[in-house]
């Protein structure tokens, strides 16, 4: 039999097969019936900024060649990021540390190599949204999970870390975190950013739902903590621009070149017109509100109605436009539980089992950027299913 590389075990994503059952599901509902409400995708039912997409035509339009551009992206796009720190965090930013890549996604494969060995350990919080410890296993290198809860709203405290012995080569946090929606405060995101300097354990912070928080905890940046971590971003979310793939790194000094060289060797450069679309999305601020506030209204219908239907074990709601929910008043099978409320109630959600895996099973997360008037609707529907 042929060789199959390590890589090769990488698990399935399995909110991809929900997404399929929630397809198969709306594919076949009869004309007239009521949509499958769907609360299982973690994208923006919008599209990118209007003004950003005339970008795209206005290239097309001159037949810009849109070839390969740096690997660390358009000068321009990496001045506009850096501007943004200036703006959003009052951070002073060279934009030689900002590089662009392929989406978030394409960040931590970039991340991880440059930072790290195979055999390392890197510590992150459980929940956890799966690639950061299917990459890492993929890359050789040893994800390490620490369980948290509640208590800690389901965030890495010190003493988790100082728990660690020996401590960990790297910290991956996220704030907001997916699945969970909660959020480091700014105190505690320096602490964790201290305790990594002092132990020469690095810091990547994944900041993509920054621009996304609902005012309980207020937003920072590690970079405005450590000239050591590596921050990552994405125009996927507060710009609605999922398909367009493009993201960004904050990087430390001793990381730009070996990002750079790593990033040529991989990928050659973000995509030309999507980087374009990317810098005049950032110039869309009143776009990305609006649909911020469709987001906000929506959570305060959920937090408002879920309870009633016996969802009343929710996470902080912090940030990003999720709702990590502990079923287990309702169910010890989350993935059984969702397939049933997909069939009885037309909602479709993800079970836990993806993000936690010891204790995934009581867990759903529900997602709330789909249309409103649906995410008003969901609670009365699960209410109706519950027999409440
Ligand atoms: C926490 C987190 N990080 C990274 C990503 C990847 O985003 P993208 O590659 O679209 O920028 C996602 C996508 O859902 C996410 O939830």
């Amino acid at each position: 039999m042929l060789k199959t590389g390590k890589g090769a075990e990488a698990p399935p994503f399995l909110v991809m097969d929900v997404i399929s059952a929630a397809n198969a599901r709306a594919a076949a509902r009869p004309p007239g019936a009521r949509p499958v409400i769907r609360m299982e995708v973690g994208q923006p039912a919008t599209g990118a900024p209007a003004g950003a997409v005339q970008r795209a035509m206005a290239a097309l339009e001159a037949r810009d060649p849109l070839g390969y551009t740096e690997a660390l992206g358009l000068p321009s796009l990496r001045a506009r990021i850096a501007r943004h720190y200036k703006e959003h965090y009052g951070l002073e930013l060279d934009p030689r540390r900002v590089a662009v890549t392929v989406g978030a996604s394409g960040a931590f494969p970039l991340a991880f190599l440059a930072a790290f060995d195979p055999g390392d350990r890197v510590a992150m919080a459980s929940p956890f949204y799966p690639p950061y410890a299917n990459i890492l296993t993929a890359l050789g290198m040893q994800p390490v999970l620490l369980e948290c809860g509640p208590q800690t709203r389901f965030q890495p405290s010190l003493s988790m870390l100082e728990a660690l012995d020996p401590p960990p080569d790297g910290l991956l946090v996220a704030s907001p975190c997916n699945p969970a929606g909660t959020m480091l405060a700014p105190e505690e995101l320096r602490a964790i950013a201290r305790w990594c300097e002092a132990r020469g354990v690095r810091l990547i912070s994944d900041e993509i739902y920054h621009g996304l928080t609902w005012g309980t905890v207020p937003e920072s940046t590690a970079a405005a903590f450590s000239e050591h971590a590596v921050v990552i971003n994405s125009f996927s979310k507060y710009w609605s621009m999922t398909g367009w793939r493009v993201g960004w790194m904050v990087l430390p000094e001793a990381l730009i070149r070996p990002v750079e060289c790593l990033a040529q060797n991989l990928f050659i450069s973000p995509p030309h017109l999507a980087q374009l679309v990317a810098e005049a999305a950032m110039d869309c601020r009143e776009e990305a509100e609006a649909n911020k506030a469709r987001y906000a209204e929506s959570r305060a219908a959920l937090l408002a109605g879920l309870p009633e239907a016996g969802f009343d074990r929710i996470a902080a709601a912090d940030g990003a436009f999720y709702l990590w929910c502990d079923v287990s008043a309702l169910t010890e099978d989350s993935q059984d539980f969702a397939a049933r409320m997909l069939e009885g109630a037309d909602i479709a959600a993800t079970p836990g089992v993806d993000f936690d895996r010891r204790r995934g099973h009581r867990f759903l997360r529900f997602s709330y950027c789909g249309p409103i008037e649906e995410m008003r609707a969901a609670p009365a529907r699960l209410k109706a299913w519950l027999g409440r």
